[in-house]
């Protein structure tokens, strides 16, 4: 029961860190570096860096405590012909997709920097970085389903 609320917990703290800063670095720190608000590259050097951190880390920890919960609440016979089956193997495909686009991201964004550019790095990883904050957004929409047991309504 408790190591269930804990996993349960965790999982949602770093569902959120992890949505939350992604989201805010795609729609307020790169557009404001795209516009010029920074005159050197450090301080993106440094979101960047931190970002890719916290991206891993929740990135491992998701899979840790999600893997956990699938295993106490779901056999492989419910995880493939269940709704809320479907919903946690979709948001293991999302999962996949975040942690990827992020990765992708930094990496187009931390090649330009080096190149001492800023305005045209920070323009062209914008779209990976937005594209990851949706995935982020629709991962959060599917834990909701899930922990309201949308599918049996419908
Ligand atoms: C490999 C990665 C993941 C696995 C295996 C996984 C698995 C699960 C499982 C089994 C549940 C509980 C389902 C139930 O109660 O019936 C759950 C809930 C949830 N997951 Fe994930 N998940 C993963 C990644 C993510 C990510 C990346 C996010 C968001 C960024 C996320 C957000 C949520 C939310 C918001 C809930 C509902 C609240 C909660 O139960 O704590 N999950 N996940």
């Amino acid at each position: 029961m408790i190591d269930t609320f804990l996993a349960q917990a965790v999982h949602l703290v770093f569902a959120a860190i992890w949505a939350g800063s992604v989201f805010y670095v795609a729609f307020v720190v790169l557009p404001l570096a795209r516009d010029g608000a920074f005159n050197t590259t450090k301080p993106l050097e440094a979101i960047s860096g931190k970002l890719t951190l916290i991206s891993r880390t929740s990135a491992l920890v998701l899979l840790l405590t999600g893997g956990y919960l699938a295993e106490s609440h779901y056999t492989s016979e419910t995880l493939v012909n269940t709704p809320n089956g479907h919903l946690v193997l979709s948001m293991v495909a999302l999962w996949l997709l975040l942690a990827g686009l992020v990765e992708v991201g930094a990496k187009r964004l931390e090649a330009g920097l080096n190149g001492k550019k800023l305005r045209e790095p920070a323009a062209d990883a914008l779209g990976l970085y937005r594209a990851a904050a949706i995935v982020g957004i629709a991962l959060l929409v599917v834990g909701g389903a899930i922990t309201s047991n949308l599918a049996a309504a419908l």
